[in-house]
């Protein structure tokens, strides 16, 4: 079942992922994104987007804020939540990619965004639903 959180939980998530745009490197894109991952242990991690001149090499910002749970936390870290930010307003979901990285290590995951209309709050599954597992 989908984690539920408290409405002061999800402000504070959301106030962690926009303060981690603001090291995102995204000199070829302009677009800066940042998340941030609270963990089944309650610890928080954030992450910005990072490009690369050789444009395939860019990592996510959920990606490097999970990985650096990961790093902290070790192989079964958990993920309860994750929000992303972006310095520009408008819609940002996870891309495809994140998607699978954030089923992996939160298959029951609240995922928080800006929609078309507002911050959603969406569970994984419905943002990847059948995602890949072992
Ligand atoms: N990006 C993210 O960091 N997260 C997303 O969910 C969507 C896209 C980054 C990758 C790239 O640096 C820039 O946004 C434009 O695609």
């Amino acid at each position: 079942m989908t984690i539920s959180l408290a409405p002061e939980q999800q402000e504070k998530l959301l106030a962690a992922a926009r303060s981690a745009f603001k090291n995102a490197h995204a000199p070829y894109s302009n677009f800066k994104v940042g998340s941030a991952i609270l963990t089944d242990r309650g610890s928080l991690f954030s992450g910005c987007n990072v490009e690369n001149a050789s444009y395939g090499l860019t990592i996510c910002a959920e990606r490097n804020a999970i990985f650096a749970a990961v790093a902290a936390e070790g192989s079964g870290m958990r993920i309860q939540a994750v929000a992303v930010a972006t310095e520009r307003d408008g819609p940002c979901a996870p891309c495809g990619a994140c998607r699978q990285v954030i089923f992996e290590f939160g298959p029951d995951a609240l995922v928080l965004f800006r929609g078309q209309s507002g911050i959603e709050r969406m569970a994984i599954t419905k943002l990847l639903p059948e995602g890949f597992r072992l």
